[in-house]
């Protein structure tokens, strides 16, 4: 072995030693573990819900074939459910609310077809192996307090992570960002004015021909320009047509703006701490 391939090799061995002993937690040690090797206490510190039917992880929200592409949420496992059925924030009526509202959709209904407590955790379209039994898996039983039962996995009526479908005792999903919107675009960088000044900046990319937004984390220091899952992720909504009556696609704050369902980083799978800095998350989006 020459002396660079030995100084490579030195390399590899103390990156891969680095890596083992970092301490990653990704979702497998989260209650988003669903299947057998799911451990720890449920969210509300009981026994934890899981289903005996499979070890799989990603299969109870992703399948690589013939997933539900009516909401634009990545190859998703999952039926999705009548938008009408949610009563969203806005008809609680509040008088400042200044954004539009659409309907419930993008990655929040996929949330909500475990979070509204309406439709079993095990009600996949592609179980794993062979053949689809849609819905649901061909065996497996529930364990679990946070479970309605044994052949019954929706999640238990009374618990805070049953939204049901009245959301609006919810932080509003499917509203405009920005307290009514974009005013006007700055290219350089490209950067969009909240007509609110009560929000902060949003920033923007293409990638083939959509918009994706954020807002970035560390924005009032100046942040670091690359949209991250630590940061705060805003979704367009109507992307072919923009929001109707407005010229350019919108983003939107979903499910998904604030949480992250893989990371175990922060409490509550959340993208930012609302903790590491008092209310971080909040005053990430909110100018208070
Ligand atoms: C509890 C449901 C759930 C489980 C379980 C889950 N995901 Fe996801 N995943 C989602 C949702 C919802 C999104 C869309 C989130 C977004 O817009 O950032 C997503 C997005 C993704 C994306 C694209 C965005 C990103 O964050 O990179 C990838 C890749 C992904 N998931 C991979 C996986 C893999 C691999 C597994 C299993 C190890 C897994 N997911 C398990 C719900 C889940
Ligand atoms: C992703 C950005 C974002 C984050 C993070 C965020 N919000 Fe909001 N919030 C919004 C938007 C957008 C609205 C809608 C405002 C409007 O249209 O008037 C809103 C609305 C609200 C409203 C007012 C609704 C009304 O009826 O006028 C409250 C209160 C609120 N948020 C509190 C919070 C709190 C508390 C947190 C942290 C737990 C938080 N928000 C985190 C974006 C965010
Ligand atoms: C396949 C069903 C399923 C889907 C889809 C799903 N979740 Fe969950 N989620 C759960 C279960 C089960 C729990 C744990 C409930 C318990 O232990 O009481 C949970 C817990 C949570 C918690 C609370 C964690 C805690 O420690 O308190 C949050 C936050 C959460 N989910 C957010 C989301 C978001 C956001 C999405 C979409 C991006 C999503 N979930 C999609 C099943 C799901
Ligand atoms: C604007 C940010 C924001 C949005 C949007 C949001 N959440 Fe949350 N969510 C939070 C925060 C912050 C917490 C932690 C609350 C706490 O510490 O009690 C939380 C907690 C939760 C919990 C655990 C409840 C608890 O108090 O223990 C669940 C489940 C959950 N969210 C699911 C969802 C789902 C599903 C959606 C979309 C329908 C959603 N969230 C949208 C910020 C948000």
């Amino acid at each position: 072995m020459n002396i660079a391939r030995t100084l490579r090799w030195i390399g590899l061995g103390g990156a891969l030693a680095a890596w083992s002993g970092l301490a990653w937690a990704g979702i497998a040690e989260s209650v988003h573990n669903l299947g057998v090797t799911g451990s720890g206490p449920s969210a509300n510190g009981g026994i934890r819900n899981q289903f005996s039917g499979t070890a799989e992880i990603c299969v109870f929200c992703h399948t690589p074939h013939g997933g539900d592409a009516g909401a634009a949420i990545p190859l998703w496992n999952r039926n999705l459910s009548d938008p009408a059925q949610y009563t969203t924030y806005d008809q609680l009526g509040t008088s400042t609310l200044d954004g539009q509202v659409a309907d419930v959709g993008s990655v929040s209904i996929g949330c909500l077809s475990c979070h509204d407590g309406t439709q079993a955790m095990d009600s996949v379209i592609n179980e794993p192996g062979s053949g689809a039994d849609n819905p649901g898996f061909s065996a497996g039983v529930w364990s679990g307090d946070d479970v309605v039962g044994p052949s019954d996995g929706r999640l238990a009526p009374a618990i805070v992570q049953n939204l049901g479908t009245d959301l609006t005792n919810d932080h509003p999903i499917g509203i405009q960002y920005g307290g009514g919107g974009i005013s006007a675009s700055n290219p350089n960088p490209p950067q969009g004015e909240t007509t609110d000044p009560d929000f902060a900046p949003v920033l923007y990319k293409q990638s083939n021909g959509r918009y994706l937004w954020w807002v970035d984390k560390d924005w009032r220091t100046g942040g670091d320009g690359v949209r991250s899952k630590t940061d705060v992720i805003l979704y367009t909504r109507d992307a072919a047509n923009g929001y109707p009556g407005q010229a350019e696609p919108e983003p939107f704050v979903e499910c998904a703006s604030c949480h992250d369902p893989h990371t175990t980083e922060n409490p509550t799978f959340l993208r930012i701490s609302n903790t590491e800095t008092p209310s971080g998350l909040c005053l990430t989006c909110h100018v208070k």
